[in-house]
């Protein structure tokens, strides 16, 4: 017996395909030929999420840290962790462009990896050039990529810090995880001049509309990458509305662009930047608490209502959209991210 998904896609495009019951929506989508972006295939990196309209299912194990009870009970899933019960209908962040044409791998050169504070390493890569499009790389800011070490057969999703450029140059914040693969590949492994594979760009993380309104960006540690793409593409581009970005760290030695945010702040005057530091030294001067109470406390005062980015791990991202929920703002003006 085969139950019909009905699969919604961000711009609104509707894909039906057959799902047998021990198969999950991710391995039916790919077998019915559409292309979903996805990371692990494991629950564990949250590149799949989606949200569940219509129809029972069950999940299978999967990194609790991406999906809050909260979040389960409003019918938030994995698609690589689902299996149907029922029809479904489920919304997700993909584009129907996406879903139909799979974006072709490039090939990219390590030019630098180093540590940038504690736990955050940054990684740039110079892609190679390609018969089609040379070094270009089509990508809006705040969209992410996949990331292939082919000869470990890793793989993993990560934002480009990048602003849009044609040099094939493409920077990334990687926060390292304790006893992670990745981690441990940028640490022992990763030179210059190695090669590794990308593949996107991908999701619909990023300011649409950007003069519509002002635009509050709450950012834990490296999931302050999509965000310095758009601020750096705001400053390029001679930009500027009213934006705040909360930068949550747990100590000041986690904070790194202190000077580049402030160089950012000149060519969009209305950004204000808040480093957010959870448990600071003595002689810490500025914020203290976390990204999520700095939130709270500017909602509590601001006169305005602006559009919630969250992008971070997802205790963080959890923990702002209560307070924005709290706040009043609508569910649609709250866009999250979130990582494990
Ligand atoms: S692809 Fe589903 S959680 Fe990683």
């Amino acid at each position: 017996m085969s139950y019909i998904i009905t699969l919604t896609t961000q711009d609104g495009q509707q894909f039906n395909f057959g799902c047998e019951p021990e198969q999950t929506v991710q391995e039916a989508a790919e077998a019915a030929g559409f292309f979903l972006p996805a990371s692990c295939n494991a629950g564990s990196c949250g590149a799949c999420l989606g949200h569940c309209t219509q129809g029972e299912y069950r999940l299978s194990s999967y990194n609790p840290t991406l999906l809050s009870k909260n979040y389960q009970e409003l019918g938030e899933i994995l698609l690589c962790r689902t299996y149907p019960e029922g029809d479904l209908h489920i919304s997700s962040s993909y584009t129907a462009a996406q879903m139909t044409n799979p974006q072709a791998e490039r090939e990219a050169e390590i030019v630098s990896v180093e540590m940038l504070a504690e736990r955050t390493m940054r990684l740039v890569l110079q892609l190679l050039p390609d018969s089609q499009s040379g070094l270009r790389f089509n990508f809006e800011p705040g969209q992410f990529v996949e990331l292939k070490v082919p000869d470990l057969q890793l793989k993993r999703a990560y934002s480009i810090a990048s602003s849009p450029n044609s040099s094939g140059r493409l920077e990334f914040l990687i926060r390292l995880q304790p006893k992670g693969q990745f981690s441990g590949y940028l640490q022992q492994i990763a030179k210059p001049g190695e090669r590794l594979v990308l593949q996107g760009a991908f999701g619909s993380f990023g300011v649409q509309n950007p003069r519509l309104k002002p635009s509050c960006f709450v950012a834990g540690g490296a999931g302050v990458a999509p965000f310095l793409s758009i601020l750096r593409t705001m400053a390029e581009q001679g930009e500027d509305y009213p934006t705040v970005l909360f930068f949550g760290v747990n100590t000041e030695q986690e904070i790194f662009y202190q000077q580049e945010l402030a160089d950012l702040q000149k060519h969009i005057p209305q950004l204000k930047v808040f480093f957010c530091v959870w448990q600071p030294s003595e002689n810490w001067q500025g914020f203290r608490g976390t990204a999520v109470d700095a939130l709270k406390m500017f909602l509590s005062k601001t006169q305005s209502v602006p559009d919630i980015f969250l992008c971070g791990p997802a205790l963080l991202v959890d923990a702002a959209t209560q307070v924005a929920l709290d706040a009043g703002i609508n569910s649609q003006h709250i866009i999250f991210e979130r990582f494990s």
